[in-house]
Formats: structure tokens, sequence, C-alpha cells
């Protein structure tokens, strides 16, 4: 977007007469690209088209169209709203010049042209639009940077929490693939897809909290161990806290409720049907599928038709059976997901 010095801005002159074209493409053409419009209509079809002109200079006088109108609609179009329009008129009165400001106009050129002073207010104020577009491209670049930062962050502390219990940290990655699979079915909105794409990693968060005694555990849990593996998702929880942030409230809201079951049996509130938030029915089939066809250390890893198997009988019971049917008929690109990211083979314990 922004101007190199090599190369040369274009601008495009406005007025009906020709001959007032002429002046100024004269005084102007030695510096720069200089397009014309006779009338309104052309100016904004000019406006529009790419290469986008890096300044407008628009006479106020014209038949149909007049400039202010085509400012007022240079303005509401977002392509060709930063556009810097110079006004050039005849007219001087204050109450005009007030006008053409208000609709967005950054100078005002007075007829008899005078070609220093043309020069001097189209070089000034294609200074200033240049030193403003840097200044965006830098904050745009610069919000990029922190998006970038807090997704990576968020990453990688749904990826420390299961480093606790499941080496490679892949699970995370799977299962927040397979929740996106889900929600892309439901078709709600890519925002709220990629929100939860982007939240699910952090569903065990809570198991920071959870002895690594109890996590490594190669064989069941009794009922103590139990008791303290299901503190996660209060945990968790409390560990993301309460926030405005979409992303956060709903990882909250995920880390939460991804063990509520179906027909109320889960934890930690024994919530059930649609009174678990959707995104926590969603991660609870991601999840499980995922365990299921994972070694973990107190379990081998089940085929994927053994874990459907599994799936589909809970369907009803643990889970929301609209989701698992939805999740059967995505099951071939969960299956590319789980064989892209497989954990690396590691000796039986
Ligand atoms: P996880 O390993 O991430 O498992 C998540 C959920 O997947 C489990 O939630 C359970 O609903 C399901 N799941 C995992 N493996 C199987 C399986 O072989 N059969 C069936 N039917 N479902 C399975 P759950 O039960 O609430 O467990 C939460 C977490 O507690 C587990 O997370 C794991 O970290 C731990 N855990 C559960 N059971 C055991 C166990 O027997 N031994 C040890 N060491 N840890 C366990
Ligand atoms: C929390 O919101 O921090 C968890 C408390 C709860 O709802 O049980
Ligand atoms: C569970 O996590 O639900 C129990 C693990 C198992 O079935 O071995
Ligand atoms: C909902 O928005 O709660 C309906 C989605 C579902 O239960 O499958
Ligand atoms: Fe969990
Ligand atoms: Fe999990």
């Amino acid at each position: 977007m922004m101007l190199g010095h090599a190369e040369r801005a274009t601008i495009l002159v406005v007025d009906d007469t020709t001959e007032n074209i002429d002046v100024l493409s004269g005084i102007l053409r030695a510096e720069y690209r200089v397009k014309a419009a006779l009338n309104g209509e052309k100016a904004l079809r000019i406006a529009r088209s790419e290469p986008r002109p890096d300044m407008i200079l628009l006479d106020i006088m014209m038949p149909e169209m007049d400039g202010y109108e085509v400012c007022r609609r240079l303005k509401a179009d977002p392509f060709t709203a930063p556009i810097p329009v110079i006004f050039i008129t005849a007219k001087i009165e204050v109450e005009d010049e007030k006008h053409g400001l208000e609709l967005g106009a950054v100078d005002y050129i007075t007829k008899p042209i005078s070609p220093p002073i043309v020069e001097l207010r189209v070089r000034t104020q294609l200074a200033l639009y240049d030193q403003r577009r840097t200044l965006e491209s830098l904050v745009r670049q610069r919000t990029q940077e922190l998006l970038a930062t807090r997704l990576e962050i968020i990453r990688r502390l749904g990826r420390a929490a299961e480093f606790k219990d499941n080496e490679t940290g892949l699970h995370v990655i799977r299962m927040s693939h397979y929740a996106r699979l889900i929600a892309e079915k439901l078709a709600i909105s890519e925002e709220w897809t990629d929100l939860l794409f982007n939240a699910a990693p952090m569903h065990d968060i809570g198991k920071i909290g959870v002895p690594d005694r109890i996590l490594r555990k190669p064989g069941p849990l009794d009922a103590d161990e139990r008791k303290i593996i299901e503190t996660h998702p209060k945990m968790g929880a409390e560990i993301i806290g309460d926030h405005q942030a979409e992303l956060l409230s709903m990882a909250k809201e995920i880390a939460l409720t991804h063990h509520e079951k179906w027909d109320g049996n889960g934890y930690p509130h024994g919530l059930s049907g649609e009174t678990i938030p959707l995104s926590g029915r969603i991660v609870a089939i991601a999840d499980v599928f995922d365990a299921l066809t994972a070694q973990r250390p107190y379990k081998k890893a089940w085929t994927v038709a053994q874990a459907m198997t599994i799936l589909e009988g809970d369907s009803g019971s643990h889970f929301d059976p609209h989701l698992v049917a939805l999740f059967q008929q995505v099951l071939p690109q969960a299956v590319e997901i789980m064989e892209k990211h497989r954990d690396p083979p590691r000796p039986e314990s």
C-alpha cells in the first residue's frame, strides 16, 4: 500500500471543462501520473478502479453531479473514502469552504489557478496521505502480531496441560480439528467455528492441578483419585478466569462443561441436554473420540471402528445425538486428521 519513492503518485483531475483539465495536467504531469474525468459519474468510476488514485482534484460547479455530491459518494464508499480530495473552485465564499471541508475534503484551491500553489498543496497532501498509510499499515501489522501472539500463547497453554498425561501435546491439535469439523456441519458462522477451534485446546488446562501420579497411573483410578480428576473442569475454568474476550469466555465455558453428559450424569454440575453449552457438547465428542483412538498411560488405543461403536452406543446418554450424527458424517475427514497428527510410537509400559 505504501508509495515507494520511485513510484509516481496518480492524481485524478475532475472538471467539466477540458481547458481546466489541460491546465492542471500541464502543471502535474512532470511529477505525477494524471487521469482526467469530465463529469462526476466518470470520476467515481475511475476512483473505484485499480490502481486507486492517490489524490483527487475536484471541481465543484459541474452540471448533473456537482463536486459536493461526488465527494459525498467518494466518502461513503470504504474503497474510495481514504483518497484525499482537494476542491478546485471559483467560489471563495467561506460557507462553501466550510461545506466542502465538512464533506471530508482536505484542502481548497481557488481559480484562477496558480501553478506553484497547486504544486505545493498537492505535494503537501500527498506527503500527509503517505504518512497516514504508513502508520495505518504499521498498526495493522502490530495488530496482526498481537493476534498471532495471543493464539500462540493459548495453544501453548493448552499443550502445557496435555504434556502432563500425553507427552506430545498432539491431542489438543487433533481434538480441536474434530471439534471444528462438527461446528462446520452446524454452519452457525465462520466466526463461531474459529472461536471454537481456537478455544478447544484449553479444555483440559485444569489438569495442571492434578498430580502426575494420578494422571500417569497405568491402571484404573480408585474413588479418591477419580474425585481429584473430576476437579479439572472447575480448576480449568478458574485458571482461565472471567473475561470480556469471546475467545477466553468460550475457553472457560468449554473447560467447565466438556465432561457434562447429555443425560445429566456428567460432572461438575450434572447439566443435561441443551442446558449444556453447545461448545461443551461438541468438545465432549471431539475429546472422547481422540482419547479413545490414542494411547493413554492407562489405556491402549482403540481402532476407529471400536471408538465409533462407543460413541454411537453413548449417543443420547453421554453425547448429544444430533452432534454424534454430524460427527459420523465428517468421520473420513477426522480420520485424515488423526493420521496426519499421529503420536509417535512409544514403548508399552
Ligand atoms: P482423557 O484421557 O483425556 O479422557 C477423556 C474422556 O474420554 C474420559 O473422561 C472418558 O469419557 C473418555 N474415555 C477415555 N478412555 C476411555 C475408554 O477407554 N473407554 C471409554 N468408554 N471412555 C473413555 P473421564 O472418564 O471423565 O476422564 C477424565 C480424565 O481422567 C481422563 O482424560 C484421564 O486423564 C483421567 N482418567 C480417566 N480414567 C482413568 C484411568 O483409568 N486411569 C488414569 N490414570 N486416568 C484416568
Ligand atoms: C467457575 O466459573 O470458575 C467455576 C465455578 C462453577 O461454575 O462451578
Ligand atoms: C474412562 O476414562 O472413562 C475410563 C477409562 C477406561 O475405560 O479404561
Ligand atoms: C443448539 O444450538 O443447541 C442445537 C445444536 C445441537 O444440539 O445439535
Ligand atoms: Fe477433560
Ligand atoms: Fe482432553
